[in-house]
């Protein structure tokens, strides 16, 4: 078994929205390791914080045309992680050993993306729908739970929650009951629709009523899950939940909520706020849950058919763990 930062380090994880990151550098966290973002004339550079002198962190120093300039000397890295200059020495050789660990960046769907081995194992998750202008998409103030990335996911896919920790939001207390359903496995993650009898609660002068939602599951490993929501008496809404995992046992979730745009002038912030409600919910919910990491085997907790999508995407997750295909034989 790999250990968790090995075995997440090659694949892409979000680390900031791209509007954060403006002329200054952006410190920021991934799977244990501080690093520090910048921009330069041609994309987004990302090193190690600590700089190689005197370990001052970089994430105060200054953008120059050259590099990232360290606030205590003044030395200077470019995007390689290697040191370009040192002031207090302008006439002599650069020391070989002075460089910091760099990685690679990308930008897409308005995150800035990091890997932090050389080799991706995966492409980024392929959602062109965010790109292409048809919807209204919203995102929303970082999640940063106690909670791991996988049990995060697991959440965004468990059926038999939503009419117990989500009553009051959509939930639907009175129908908890889960239908067979059928899970694909992929070999970039699982899928599934299930159809659930939302409960939308009552408003002023509405009644409370049940709408039967089809949920369309979409998850790319190893942390990147959409959920379609298809009411019978509404627009399609969609969310994107993409946990970038600082440890073992804590993330922060970037998560959007895309619409129609008709919806967009009618109900600016509807989505929004009902998303955040929830969250909420889940949030109580998941940071009360132990162990706080995602469990790497089925025997530890207790399964039933019911939680047959979250325990796919599991078996994904533990395959990643194992360097296995993560379309291989189903679990016992
Ligand atoms: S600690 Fe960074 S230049 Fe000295
Ligand atoms: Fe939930």
């Amino acid at each position: 078994m790999r250990s968790y930062v090995d075995a997440f380090s090659p694949y892409w994880h979000p680390v900031a929205f791209s509007s954060e990151l403006t002329a200054v550098p952006l410190p920021v966290h991934l799977l244990g390791t501080e690093l520090v973002l910048w921009r330069t004339g041609s994309g987004v550079a990302v090193t190690h914080r600590r700089c190689a002198h005197r370990g001052a962190d970089l994430s105060v120093g200054v953008v120059t045309p050259e590099g990232l300039r360290c606030g205590f000397h003044g030395w200077t890295y470019g995007s390689d992680g290697r040191c370009v200059r040192v002031p207090s020495q302008p006439a002599a050789p650069i020391p070989a050993r002075a460089r910091v660990s760099a990685f690679q960046a990308t930008e897409r769907y308005g995150l800035v993306w990091v890997c932090l081995s050389p080799e991706p194992a995966a492409p980024l998750p392929e959602w062109p729908e965010l790109e292409d202008g048809a919807l209204a998409t919203v995102p929303l103030p970082v999640l940063e739970w106690d909670v791991a990335a996988g049990r995060m996911i697991e959440v965004v896919l468990d059926v038999a929650h939503l009419s117990f920790v989500h009553e009051g939001t959509f939930g639907n207390p009175e129908q908890p009951e889960v239908l067979p359903y059928e899970v694909e496995r992929r070999a970039t993650g699982v899928g599934a629709r299930i159809v659930y009898p939302a409960l939308a609660p009552a408003t002023d002068g509405m009644p409370p009523r049940v709408d039967r939602t089809t949920l369309t599951y979409d998850v790319t490993l190893p942390f990147a899950a959409k959920l379609a929501f298809k009411p019978t008496l509404f627009y399609v809404h969609t969310v994107y939940a993409i946990a970038s995992p600082l440890s073992e046992e804590k993330m922060r979730c970037f998560y959007f909520a895309s619409y129609h745009p008709r919806l967009r002038n009618h109900f600016p912030d509807m989505f929004v706020k009902s998303e955040l409600a929830i969250l909420e919910q889940d949030r109580r919910t998941l940071e009360g849950v132990r162990p706080r990491a995602q469990p790497l085997d089925f025997a530890s907790e207790v399964h039933t058919p019911a939680d047959r999508l979250p325990i796919e995407y599991r078996r994904g997750v533990i395959a990643l763990r194992l360097g296995k295909p993560v379309d291989g034989p189903a679990p016992e």
